[in-house]
């Protein structure tokens, strides 16, 4: 009887040690990995705000880098088109419409088969697209001649998640 008190609190400081230890470790998978991408804050404050990140591996990790690319991609196209519907002046309208046509087949297509890609671990066909959208995002900066580029902030996004994502695909590919 003298451990019942005793007991039960060496059983609750076991598992506090467990989760702590585990925590760090993944911690740990985290900051190195993204020690090796061109990114670090950026990688680590998108991977550590994924539930799922504690649990992952590498691949996993590139998953939802990935997955990130792609509802940011998303995001931003949805933000051109409403853009768009405000009927904007020529020297703005032109470059939207442009860019408009640059994501549509990033988010439609490019990053959808990448993702997939990934899940049947053709990493390298996985990295083609990824980069892909990294480019588009630089091509639809790069139309804005005037002193208004409503994207900037968006598109740097999506182009600078995507080199992270590969090159955590690279780390899977070794
Ligand atoms: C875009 O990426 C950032 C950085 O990881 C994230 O915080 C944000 O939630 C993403 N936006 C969307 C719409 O997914």
């Amino acid at each position: 009887m003298k451990y019942s008190i005793q007991t039960p609190l060496l059983v609750l400081v076991h598992l506090v040690f467990l989760i702590v230890q585990t925590q760090s470790q993944s911690t740990d998978l985290l900051s190195k990995t993204c020690k090796k991408t061109p990114y670090y804050d950026l990688c680590l404050s998108s991977l550590q705000s994924s539930p799922q990140s504690s649990n992952s591996d590498i691949a996993g990790l590139a998953h939802i880098m990935a997955d990130l690319v792609l509802s940011n991609a998303t995001d931003t196209l949805d933000y051109i088109h409403s853009l768009l519907k405000q009927s904007p002046e020529a020297d703005l309208q032109k470059p939207l419409a442009n860019c408009a046509e640059l994501y549509i087949p990033v988010v439609k297509y490019t990053l959808p088969q990448s993702i997939d890609a990934l899940s049947n671990g053709h990493y390298g066909f996985a990295n083609y697209g990824i980069s892909d959208a990294a480019k588009e995002a630089q091509a639809c900066e790069k139309g804005f001649s005037g002193s208004t580029k409503p994207l900037t902030d968006r598109n740097t996004l999506v182009s600078c998640l995507s080199e992270v994502a590969v090159a955590i695909i690279n780390l899977v590919l070794g």
